[in-house]
């Protein structure tokens, strides 16, 4: 009996039916809430994973380079323009940091930003000179913002010298009168897209970024259409050339890079006697690597010497680098292909405002149309390179975390050549070269020392390092702090708590606590605030500096206002410290 043709028929429908839905509906990619409890690819058994923290908070004693910085500028700058300046004075040429705007990002604030009010990222590219007694900075791949205005959120990811990884941290709530929480956020969440524990950024043309022609042009008529400048957006130039993201992505690689070197250091020398005469050879070729990039070749003796040490550290494995470039996006284009188009069709993009508002919401953020898995920065990405016992990459990435001016230094301090700096190196004790991360500060330090450099009469200093001035981290998600309607402590929130709570600096942190008592109790030493709040006395003399809040602050002008409506609140601030004749 013959088929009925219906039954083709049928049976065809299904066919192209399972097709067409292929392509409507995209393959389930992971979640971020279920990719953050996904433990990475690194080794669990590699002395780097035991060496080195991965925990939300810096170890004990070690803080992130962008808490140095804000420590010593007396709080996170505001607003946001500010940061940018405090960072760029700690640049001797004084140039600006590499600046990129991406309207339509795919960060995990990606749903606050719009044409308007693009997404701001901002890397740090410079390098101090030695100076005769104090080190200088290396900023460069180990300090990068992302700001999102609409979300009153700084994302930071800056380096952590001294225990030799990224910090992941939040700046919540950064307005004019908000808390301007500095916090530590979580660093699961962060490396579902940041995979290496490092930066990451799309590779070129970059379209995705204000140096596209039709970016700019998008953010351009948004701004014109609300009657906004379009030249500038928070006084950063609105147009860039592509060197400007393609510096970015570089100093992305080099951010990565640094997670990767840590691993050779650690894990491709290994642990004991060898594994300390391997980091002494490694240091020593990252010298010769610095002092002459363009000689160098992994075939001279002592690069083989090198070789013959991992051999024996490393024996078959393979170290990861990270990948941290993503595919480049042109959130533009007209989709092209017929895959892109159903896709577009059943994903329209997601509206302004819809999404995560803050980096805690991460539920908003998973209900939006999710990206094309080659476009997602949540998709696994294959490791970049395997690196082997034959590669002598780890020369390269120490010296990365060297200076120029390291080099010199220490060309100069040993007896003037490169072979003179091998030799000291030779000199330095065993201990510098167990298993413990790099640390270019230390290990300058040590080099630099009289009993290593017989010329030398005292190590240098270094400004970025030492955390005893500093109030404790914090991480993210502690509870507000809740006060009484009648509560004493009202006055000081309002005028006080976005610099003087949570602040980096110890002595400018007398606001802390977990609830009302905690705070009382600490604003109570602070016998200081009495003077601050003098405003009769002081105001017009030269000791008006002293006054509080700061007379350019937003917090000032609203307070003058209610002392001019109620006289007595200086005097109800007051009464909660007691003066120093009370006690
Ligand atoms: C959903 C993916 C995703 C998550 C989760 C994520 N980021 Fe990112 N982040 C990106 C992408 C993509 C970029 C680069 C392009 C951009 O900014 O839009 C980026 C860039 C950055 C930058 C600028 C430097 C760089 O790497 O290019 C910082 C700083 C940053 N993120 C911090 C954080 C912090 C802190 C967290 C955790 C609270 C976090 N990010 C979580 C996707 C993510
Ligand atoms: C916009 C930020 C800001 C606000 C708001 C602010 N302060 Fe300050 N405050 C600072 C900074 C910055 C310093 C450090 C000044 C310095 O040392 O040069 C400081 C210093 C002080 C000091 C001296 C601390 C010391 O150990 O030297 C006191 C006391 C003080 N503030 C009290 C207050 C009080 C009370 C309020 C609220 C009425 C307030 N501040 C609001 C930024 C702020």
């Amino acid at each position: 009996m013959a088929k009925s043709p219906l039954r083709y028929i049928g049976a065809l429908a299904v066919v192209a039916g399972v097709f067409v839905l292929s392509y409507i509906i995209p393959p389930p990619g992971p979640s971020v809430t279920q990719l953050a409890t996904v433990k990475g690819v690194t080794d669990p058994d590699a002395l780097s994973t035991q060496l080195i923290s991965a925990d939300d908070l810096p170890p004990e004693g070690t803080r992130s380079l962008f808490d140095h910085v804000v420590s010593q500028a007396n709080g996170v700058p505001w607003p946001f323009e500010k940061l940018v300046e405090t960072i760029q004075k700690l640049d001797t040429t004084g140039q600006a940091p590499v600046i990129v705007m991406l309207p339509q990002g795919r960060s995990l604030l990606k749903a606050q930003v719009n044409e308007s009010h693009p997404r701001i990222v901002m890397a740090a590219d410079f390098q101090t000179p030695n100076g005769g007694s104090a080190l200088g900075m290396n900023t460069r791949g180990q300090l990068f913002l992302g700001f999102v205005e609409n979300a009153d959120e700084i994302e930071v990811l800056s380096y952590n010298e001294a225990a030799g990884r990224f910090e992941f941290q939040l700046v919540q709530d950064y307005s004019e009168t908000g808390a301007r929480k500095l916090v530590y956020a979580k660093r699961a969440v962060c490396t579902t897209c940041h995979q290496g524990g490092a930066p990451i950024f799309s590779q070129r043309p970059w379209a995705e970024t204000n140096a596209s022609e039709k970016t700019v042009e998008a953010i351009v008529n948004a701004r014109k259409a609300k009657g906004l400048d379009t030249e500038t957006y928070l006084g950063f130039p609105i147009r860039v050339g592509l060197g400007v993201p393609e510096r970015f992505d570089e100093l992305t690689d080099v951010g990565n890079f640094f997670a990767a070197t840590q691993k050779l250091w650690l894990d491709a020398c290994g642990d004991g006697a060898g594994g300390a005469q391997c980091r002494r050879q490694m240091l020593k070729l990252a010298v010769s690597y610095s002092a002459d990039p363009g000689s160098f070749t992994p075939d001279t003796p002592m690069a083989q010497q090198l070789q013959g040490f991992q051999k024996v550290g490393l024996r078959d494995k393979q170290i990861a680098v990270p990948e941290s470039d993503l595919s480049n996006r042109d959130p533009y284009a007209e989709a092209k292909t017929v895959r892109e188009k159903v896709h577009a069709f059943f994903n329209p993009p997601h509206k302004h405002g819809e999404g995560a508002k803050s980096n805690e919401d991460l539920e908003a953020f998973d209900r939006l149309p999710k990206l094309p898995a080659v476009l997602d920065p949540l998709t696994q990405r294959p490791a970049k390179r395997q690196l082997k016992s034959t590669d002598v990459d780890g020369a390269y990435g120490v010296a990365s975390l060297l200076t120029y001016s390291d080099v010199d230094t220490l060309i100069k301090a040993s007896g003037g050549s490169v072979q003179s700096v091998h030799a000291a190196i030779d000199r330095a004790p065993a201990a510098l070269f167990e298993a413990k991360p790099f640390v270019r500060v230390q290990m300058m330090q040590a080099l630099l020392s009289p009993a290593v450099m017989p010329g030398v009469k005292a190590s240098p200093r270094y400004a970025f390092l030492d955390t005893s001035e500093m109030s404790p981290p914090v991480s993210i998600g502690l509870p507000p702090l809740a006060l009484a309607p009648e509560s004493p402590l009202n006055d000081y929130q309002k005028y006080c708590f976005s610099c003087h709570r949570g602040n980096p600096q110890k002595r400018l942190n007398f606001m802390a606590g977990a609830d009302e008592t905690e705070v009382l109790a600490h604003l109570k030493k602070k016998t200081e605030v009495r003077e601050a709040l003098d405003w009769d006395r002081y105001l017009g003399t030269d000791k008006a500096s002293k006054l509080m809040p700061p007379t350019d602050s937003a917090q000032y002008r609203l307070m003058s206002a209610e002392v001019k409506r109620d006289p007595k609140v200086l005097e109800r601030m007051k009464a909660v410290v007691p003066s120093l004749f009370d006690f």
